[in-house]
């Protein structure tokens, strides 16, 4: 369960603000699964984000609404099985704690039991900074999510730049700020201005990982398929395709089909 078996120390929610203090950029990239998660965790990250873009990668819904606690918790509980030295995030999925405060900190308290995450997030600003104050306060490290929050989604109607005028802009810096005081050890800032981003980054105290918003964040995120190119048809400005696993799975796929076909494979070496 995520225990420290390698030389390499366990990344904690302390550990990011400490990577803030030494300038240190955070890694963070998603996972669902045991065994992509193995990977993703082997190869050196910082942390994973089992994030509600499960209900989108997984799933294949349209959006984040959909995705239930007990998904999150089958999801969150896979992904804790493999990691052996990355910090896992679990997200809070919508409904889990925008009902009331006492909910939101028995849903947190829930999801930590029953996955071994280190820390939960959250999408929102000053309107949920009492249920974040609360979940703190039982002993659980709180990520904060401002910009563009997919789970408002059908209030804001898409996906677009979030806080490009002045009047947003310092919404969103009251609202990093109320995090902030709320006590979140980081905050992602999702599709912002770049220039708004740094900004926002040097009035908190919290580690800032940024997503569509510029090198000036404490640390970056990106969703695995989209990242490791498995994804088609969906590259925003943002996503840097850093591997094409979509035709690395391909190819595989096909010259499997192929071998099956021409009986060559299995061959007499792989029977038994
Ligand atoms: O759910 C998710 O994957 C996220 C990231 C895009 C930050 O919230």
């Amino acid at each position: 369960m995520g225990y420290l078996t390698t030389d390499k120390k366990k990344v904690t929610a302390k550990t990011l603000l400490e990577m803030k203090a030494s300038g240190e950029k955070i890694t963070q990239m998603t996972a669902y699964d045991f065994t992509t998660a193995g990977i993703i965790d082997a190869a050196g990250i910082d942390s994973i984000l089992v994030g509600d873009s499960a209900s989108n990668v997984m799933a294949g819904n349209q959006d984040t609404t959909p995705i239930t606690i007990d998904q999150m918790i089958y999801h969150a509980r896979s992904v804790v099985r493999a990691c052996q030295r990355c910090l896992v995030v679990c997200d809070m999925p919508f409904g889990s704690y925008q009902v009331s405060r006492e909910d939101g900190i028995r849903n947190a308290i829930r999801i930590i039991k029953e996955t071994g995450a280190g820390a939960l997030k959250m999408e929102g600003g000053k309107e949920i900074a009492d249920t974040v104050r609360g979940i703190v306060a039982a002993g659980i490290p709180v990520i904060g999510h401002l910009g563009l929050t997919p789970q408002s989604i059908h209030k804001f109607g898409g996906y677009g730049l979030r806080a490009k005028d002045d009047a947003e802009a310092e919404k969103l810096i009251e609202d990093a700020l109320a995090l902030d005081a709320a006590g979140v050890s980081a905050i992602t800032l999702e599709k912002v201005p770049a220039a708004l981003a740094t900004k926002v980054t040097s009035m908190v105290k919290a580690a800032t990982i940024g997503i569509g918003a510029g090198y000036g964040t404490d640390g970056q995120v990106l969703v695995y398929a989209d990242a490791l190119g498995m994804t088609q048809g969906f590259k925003p400005k943002f996503l840097r395709h850093f591997a094409n696993v979509n035709k690395c799975m391909t190819e595989g796929v096909q010259e499997y089909i192929k071998c099956v076909k021409e009986v060559s494979f299995p061959s007499e070496s792989e029977s038994y």
